[in-house]
């Protein structure tokens, strides 16, 4: 595994794999790798020949700057896990690397007014900048997108058909614990107590997927049920519940193929997010979470 810093060592490590008739498969990452992280790595192997990690803690898309310094960091730990996950060239910039007096910044309209986006002002114009640079410096024949943050995945796929990146989303499943907490860095930060609570958050996705199988299709039903389910958990704050569409993420009255269901939900100080996408599979709906 090759490990760069600059934008002139990927290029050229890049412009190489290609020359050897490789397909680039790319996962951006800001670190603190686990298996929802790896998983994604598995997912573009299926399809392209050399993996492109980065790994980058983008001050852009924190709106609190507590948030920023206590993101979990550990690089070395970093390294290993790619290495082991098979990718072939880990991208690490520095602040400098990415940002110099930056002026020009990526915003996807109408899919960030509702979601995170309506409660972490700035972060997806942070995202879509850092991810939209990545890409031209990367130039990937394929990008992977971890289901969990479906906002960002979802505003992605739109980012690039509208500016024409010539390579393809792939959005690949959440991956969860045994226990059926999703995976991410922040659940470091939550203590045993408040990691027990933050279950009632995969629980409230197993009732609505239950209340749809039994032919409910009321989005209100559907959010009140799961505001139920969540408050046994007392989640010390509910950001939102919220049913959308798959293409615009506007909320929607009844549940249909492609709706989502989304939530946010503060444990301590700590905020996770997760969601469920219904699709219509031989006539029924599939709950996919
Ligand atoms: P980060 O939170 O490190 O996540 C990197 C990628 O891993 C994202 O595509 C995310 O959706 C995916 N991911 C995280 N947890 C996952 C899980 N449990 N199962 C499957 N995939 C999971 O998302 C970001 O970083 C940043 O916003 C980034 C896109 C790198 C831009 O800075």
């Amino acid at each position: 595994m090759k490990t760069a810093h600059t934008i002139e060592e990927v290029r050229s490590i890049i412009r190489a794999a290609r020359a050897e008739g490789r397909g680039i498969g790319f996962v951006p990452t800001m670190g603190y790798l686990h298996r929802g992280h790896t998983s994604l790595v598995e997912e573009s192997r299926k399809k392209t020949g050399f993996q492109v990690m980065s790994i980058f803690v983008n001050k852009m898309q924190f709106n609190d700057p507590k948030d920023f310094s206590n993101y979990p960091r550990d690089l070395e730990r970093d390294l290993s896990i790619a290495r082991e996950a098979g990718v072939d060239l880990v991208f690490v910039p520095t602040d400098e690397v990415m940002y110099r007096d930056q002026r020009t910044c990526v915003d996807v309209d109408l899919l960030t007014d509702h979601l995170c986006g309506a409660h972490r002002p700035g972060h997806f114009r942070g995202v879509f900048t850092v991810v939209g640079k990545l890409f031209n410096i990367v130039l990937p024949d394929i990008a992977v997108f971890g289901q969990k943050d479906i906002q960002q995945a979802v505003g992605l796929e739109k980012m690039v058909a509208d500016l024409n990146f010539p390579l393809k989303i792939v959005i690949a499943p959440t991956v969860r614990e045994d226990d059926g907490l999703a995976m991410s860095s922040r659940n470091r930060h939550l203590n045993a107590d408040e990691r027990h609570r933050a279950l009632c958050i995969h629980r409230s996705l197993k009732k609505a997927a239950e209340m749809i199988a039994s032919g409910e299709r009321s989005a209100s039903n559907i959010s009140e049920a799961v505001g139920r389910v969540l408050a046994e958990g007392s989640p010390d704050k509910i950001d939102y519940v919220s049913v959308v569409r798959y293409g615009d993420l506007q909320p929607v009255d009844g549940i249909s193929p492609k709706s989502v269901l989304a939530i946010a939900a503060f444990f301590g100080s700590t905020r996770l997010i997760d969601n469920m996408i219904m699709e219509e599979r031989d006539e029924k709906f599939a709950c996919i979470y």
